[in-house]
């Protein structure tokens, strides 16, 4: 089933075009590797993706809707999940405080009553979900390491319930073992039907992926 559709995408940052020309489709229940050099326009195309940016030309389309038309608050809130390169934690915070402000952030975007022991019940559980201790769940972010913030980060994204999980070089500074830990939770996704799109650097995460996507630099001469 089809869950996201770019259609002849293009962006550019006043004069310098960035993205040019995209299509592509995203099913559900798949992994997808974006791929590409350096600045070829991988974390751009996520922020399209997510709604944080708008596309110069062309058309997403979310569930068979144009994005345009969506209330881009509530479709962050609800059909997107991002997971951010440097994680965008709030340090101040614990770990289970994290996920549960996510939650609140979706309830009030999408005009739901909040439950505080509800969501944070369901906190406890992603966080366990993905491996972390209850001493863990209560630590502040800072004390974590960086694969369990990775974790964090993914118990956030998920913490709302989207259909699609976005993750910019979710792997980056991970050690081998992490990194297949990493990727076997996006495996499970999947098979749970998410679709999970992951920009990466990493030969390793695009072999796992279902479908690879190469992003080419635009060319500008
Ligand atoms: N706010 C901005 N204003 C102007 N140009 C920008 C802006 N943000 C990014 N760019 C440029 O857009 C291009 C694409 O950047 P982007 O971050 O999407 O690359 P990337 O493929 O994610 O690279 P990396 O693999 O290094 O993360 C780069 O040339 C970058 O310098
Ligand atoms: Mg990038």
């Amino acid at each position: 089933m089809e869950v996201m559709k770019l259609e002849n995408l293009s962006f550019s940052y006043g004069e310098h075009s960035i993205l040019k020309g995209i299509s592509c489709t995203f099913d559900a229940g798949k992994i997808y590797a974006i791929v590409g050099k350096s600045g070829a326009g991988k974390t751009t195309l996520l922020s399209l993706m997510s709604g944080l940016a708008e596309p110069t030309e062309g058309t997403i389309f979310c569930n068979g809707k144009e994005m345009k038309l969506e209330d881009k608050y509530e479709y962050r809130s609800r059909s997107i999940g991002v997971i951010f390169q440097d994680f965008n934690l709030l340090t101040k915070l614990t770990a289970v405080e994290n996920v549960e402000l996510s939650m609140e952030i979706s309830a009030e975007n999408s005009h739901k009553k909040i439950d505080r022991q509800a969501n944070r019940d369901s906190a406890y559980g992603l966080l366990a979900e993905m491996g972390l201790r209850r001493d863990e769940a209560d630590r502040r972010i800072l004390k974590l390491s960086g694969g369990q913030q990775q974790r964090v980060a993914i118990a956030r994204a998920l913490s709302y319930g989207p259909d699609i999980i976005l993750a910019d070089e979710p792997t980056g500074n991970l050690d081998e073992e992490t990194q297949r830990e990493i990727m076997g939770i996006f495996r499970d996704l999947a098979k749970n039907g998410k679709c999970v799109i992951i920009v990466t650097h990493s030969s390793y995460v695009a072999e796992c992926a279902d479908e690879k996507i190469e992003l080419k630099t635009v060319n500008h001469s």
